[in-house]
């Protein structure tokens, strides 16, 4: 039987945390999609078509560390706003989606325009300051030189871009559950989650 977990909201808000820990908990697939756009990106800044990367897309091209560093995380937000690459990625991911055993998902329009139908919606978010405070601290542990002022307009440049597009912008669905991040503890924020999808697996 397939139950799905559609987790969105803006960069560095928590998203993966909670679908890592709630895939754990309950035993669900997790897809990171913005993954799929960071691959894109990736294929982009290789010199590569937006549209021919997405089309011919595979799912190994994921698992590469690469795809985390800013630079692509910029390029996936900029080929984001293209229809055709986002329509390259649908089917995919709702296959993903309604897989047998339970999924989870997290984006930005997971809700809204990829499982309509979810059964939880997640909404998670934070602080733009709270956000980019722990991209720093995420940077520094792993030695990587950065400053807190450009990771900050980092953050609210590409919040812009995700929530001005055209296509599929980054938005609440109605009947998302909101969980705000910024004054919660990792642990804190799992439990609300784990607690809101328990609630409605008893009840579906
Ligand atoms: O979640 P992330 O930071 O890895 O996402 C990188 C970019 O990809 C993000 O700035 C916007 C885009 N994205 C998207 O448009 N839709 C998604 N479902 C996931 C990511």
């Amino acid at each position: 039987m397939s139950f799905t977990v559609a987790i969105d909201g803006p960069a560095a808000a928590g998203k993966g945390t909670l679908a890592r820990a709630l895939a754990h908990y309950f035993g669900f697939a997790y897809l990171d999609t913005g993954l799929l756009y960071r691959a894109v990106g990736a294929g982009v800044l290789a010199g590569g078509d937006p549209v021919a990367v997405a089309q011919t897309l595979d799912p190994s091209d994921l698992e590469n560390e690469a795809l985390r560093t800013q630079a692509v995380a910029e390029a996936a937000s900029q080929v984001a706003v293209i229809a055709e690459v986002r329509a390259a990625l649908v089917v995919f991911q709702r296959e993903f989606a309604r897989r047998d055993g339970g999924a989870v998902l997290d984006g930005r329009d997971i809700g809204t325009v990829i499982c309509p139908q979810a059964d939880v919606k997640l909404f998670v978010t934070a602080s733009p300051e709270t956000r980019a405070e722990r991209r720093f601290l995420e940077l520094d542990a792993k030695g990587v030189v950065t400053d807190r002022a450009a990771i900050l307009a980092e953050v609210r440049a590409r919040d812009a871009r995700d929530q001005g597009r055209a296509e599929a912008p980054l938005v609440a669905a109605e009947d998302a559950t909101e969980i705000d991040t910024t004054d919660l503890t990792a642990e804190e924020a799992v439990m609300q989650a784990i607690t809101i999808v328990a609630e409605r697996r008893r009840t579906s």
